[in-house]
């Protein structure tokens, strides 16, 4: 079986034009890709985890009313004339550094939302024959300390295996309806070979426990096959679909990654996103622990 060249993953996709309609009314006017968990946006973290695996050029799919990401990335001229002015270079330098100088930002329009694998197909143009990573910003993962972040631990992987890799973990069967489900087989150590992948199939039918969650490292093969996928489950076109396409001519594994994940699209999760983060904060996660503690 086909594997791809092992080049470097040097590209990101950031899917960033759903509406957030899980979220509502929150995301009425603004992405939910910027709500904050503690004191940073999902997407700030998203990049941040990025840019750790090495990644150099981010482009972002984006859509009506996401300006702010963009904002976000860019430099903020009055507020940081404003800043440098009254001196306040510790917040100065947090807004400067929001991305790194040597870092790209590219900004696609995906003006119809037909679905993730349509959004992946958008950065086609520019990912060119580069194998890339997918980064879904609302599913937010945390390590401990002194743990990789998640597509680190997949490059590194990627390294190794020059195949496609899907992040995993298992769930509740009751909940297959919310995920890709891999059935798969046993490959090496953290590792599984796939062998079927449905999208959000229901428990009865699901061939698995196994969920896809929101971070993928893919051969650009895949684009081939996303350009002549017609709709799939909830009348969109959807990646895991041209995953299952790929998958019959190359290799892809599924990688039980180490770190906890929050599904930050729903408002339980990110509730337990900020609880866990404003735990872990420097500043004042101890407070916040006792706080925990006395309303208990
Ligand atoms: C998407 C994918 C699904 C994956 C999930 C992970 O679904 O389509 O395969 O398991 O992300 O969060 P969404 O959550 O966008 O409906």
């Amino acid at each position: 079986m086909k594997t791809n060249n092992k080049a470097a993953i040097k590209k990101a996709v950031f899917p960033v034009a759903g509406l957030g309609s899980r979220f509502l009314p929150a995301t009425k006017a603004q992405p939910k890709e910027m709500l904050p968990v503690v004191d940073k946006p999902l997407i700030q973290y998203a990049v941040e985890e990025a840019v750790a695996a090495g990644v150099t050029d981010l482009i972002f799919i984006t859509g009506r009313n996401k300006r702010a990401i963009e904002d976000h990335f860019d430099i903020a001229y009055e507020l940081e004339a404003e800043l440098e002015a009254a001196n306040k270079t510790a917040l100065l330098e947090l807004v400067r550094n929001a991305i790194p100088k040597h870092i790209n930002c590219i900004y696609i329009r995906q003006s119809v939302p037909l679905g993730l694998g349509h959004a992946v197909l958008c950065a086609r143009p520019v990912i060119g024959d580069e194998p890339f990573a997918v980064l879904l910003a609302d599913d937010f993962m945390d390590v401990d300390a002194g743990q990789r972040p998640v597509l680190a631990q997949m490059t590194a992987q990627y390294e190794q295996e020059g195949a496609s890799l899907l992040a995993v973990h298992d769930v509740p069967r009751a909940e297959t309806r919310q995920y890709g489900i891999v059935s798969a087989a046993p490959f090496k150590p953290g590792l599984e070979l796939v062998n079927a992948i449905v999208e959000k199939p229901a428990p009865e039918a699901a061939p698995s426990t196994l969920a896809v969650v929101g971070r993928y490292v893919l051969s650009n093969r895949i684009f081939g096959f996303l350009e002549n996928l017609g709709k799939g489950a909830g009348g969109e076109i959807q990646l895991t679909d041209g995953i299952a396409a790929l998958m019959r001519e190359e290799r892809v594994l599924a990688y039980r990654y180490a770190g906890t994940r929050y599904d930050c699209g729903s408002k339980l999760g990110y509730l337990k996103a900020n609880v866990a983060m404003g735990l872990k904060h420097p500043e004042f996660g101890a407070a916040f622990g006792e706080y925990l503690e006395d309303i208990r």
